[in-house]
């Protein structure tokens, strides 16, 4: 009887206990297109941080490289009433979500944080609606990167271009020494992500402005714009014949492998090297992308929060908010994922010497005013106008359109979607 008795006191313990802890803790279901290898390793920072404060984590992973498809998603979830506690949300897209009366308040988070203290102005003012915090941005991605292997290089006796002339010199003896020289992921967003880069360096960063952000249609049909395409369509002859379709992060291990000289891409591809366990200045060197040394095409993460009606889930929510600017998370996550702190004032001890050039390369832009929001991942112009240039660029890089027409057409479709 004693011991029957010891039993039924233990189980009424923990059976207590476990539901103290359920009453305590909330779930979050957070959309996010973070699957390559890098981004897995960056995220499960934050479910697990999530975890230790007794909340649970239920992942709404949506792949493909940068989320056009994991937006595609929401929208369908977000219609159908039923959308996640956070979703993975960029720039001017943050304030259509708030036209649309479905974000939470993250006001007394942000106090508590001092997110006005911590986040530079220009940052803060993206992840407000109407002066509200209804965002809480993550990082600072840099665009304009070149990702070399070295030996690569070495093997070919060819240099680590700073033009796009040198760019040309060095393709062609590295494709003469047997190597592909540009590992090329033909998926739209990739190519994009080349050509503002090639857009900021050859135009210079008045005209990115012009063109990328305030999409005007003079320069947009400009003798500039057509040396873009053409600089452009010049790549695709050092690209090998499997770039069509190809994940952004398989071309970089073709790099990280060697079969590869060099990747245009943002410095998530850093994650990359860094889950490979590679050094920066040892295995690879990133360099900017010709042409763009001092231009800094930046692109910040960020999480939009929808309304959550259940209590508990409404702390983990919020905690959730709270933990993605503490420094542990920032200096964790950013280390991992290949971005800089979006959080000022942050140690720099654990960043390695590619970060610490992008913290420096991000002020000394900002002070030369070359410091600009990248098209291609969702900072500067709304949906509808990064859709038309996509679509332009896409054809224009998968087709015969000469470079005139491909500028003739840019500034038409922009006109039209705007
Ligand atoms: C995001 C990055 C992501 C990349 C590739 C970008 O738009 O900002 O966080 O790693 O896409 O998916």
């Amino acid at each position: 009887m004693k011991a029957k008795l010891s039993t039924i006191v233990l189980t009424l313990f923990l059976s207590l206990t476990i539901f103290s802890q359920a009453a305590s803790a909330g779930e979050v279901e957070v959309l996010h297109w973070w699957t390559s290898g890098g981004e897995a390793r960056s995220v499960a920072v934050l479910k697990e941080q999530l975890e230790k404060e007794g909340h649970t984590w239920k992942d709404f992973a949506v792949a493909g490289g940068g989320g056009d498809t994991a937006m595609t998603v929401l929208r369908s979830r977000a219609v159908s009433g039923n959308p996640p506690t956070a979703a993975q949300v960029k720039g001017p897209q943050i304030q259509q979500w708030g036209d649309e009366g479905v974000l939470t308040n993250l006001d007394a988070v942000a106090q508590a944080g001092k997110w006005d203290q911590l986040l530079p102005a220009v940052v803060a003012d993206v992840m407000k609606y109407e002066g509200h915090y209804v965002a809480v941005p993550v990082n600072v991605h840099r665009i304009n990167w070149m990702w070399v292997n070295p030996e690569v290089f070495r093997k070919a006796g060819a240099k680590i271009p700073t033009t796009w002339d040198q760019f040309n010199e060095a393709a062609r003896k590295i494709k003469k020494a047997g190597f592909i020289p540009v590992a090329f992921g033909g998926q739209n967003w990739q190519e994009a992500t080349v050509f503002e880069s090639i857009v900021a360096g050859v135009g210079g960063t008045d005209f990115y402005r012009q063109t990328m952000i305030d999409a005007n249609p003079k320069q947009l049909n400009s003798p500039t714009m057509v040396r873009c395409f053409e600089v452009f369509r010049n790549i695709k002859q050092y690209t090998d014949k499997n770039a069509p379709g190809r994940d952004w992060n398989l071309a970089t291990a073709m790099v990280i492998k060697g079969e590869a000289a060099m990747q245009f891409m943002g410095d998530w591809a850093k994650g990359e090297f860094t889950a490979a366990g590679k050094s920066p200045g040892v295995d690879y060197v990133a360099v900017p992308v010709p042409e763009t040394s001092g231009q800094y095409l930046f692109n910040i993460d960020s999480f939009i929060m929808f309304e959550v009606s259940d209590k508990e889930n409404k702390k983990a929510q919020m905690a959730m908010a709270r933990l993605i600017l503490e420094p542990k998370f920032q200096e964790v996550f950013n280390v991992n994922k290949g971005s800089i702190p979006v959080r000022t004032g942050m140690p720099r001890a654990a960043f390695d010497q590619v970060a610490l050039q992008s913290i420096n390369d991000f002020i000394a832009s900002a002070g030369t005013g070359d410091l600009v929001p990248s098209m291609a991942h969702e900072m500067a112009v709304f949906p509808a106008v990064r859709g038309a240039i996509f679509d332009v660029v896409t054809n224009f890089y998968n087709s015969n359109m000469s470079a005139e027409n491909g500028a003739k057409s840019l500034a038409s479709q922009v006109s039209a979607a705007m």
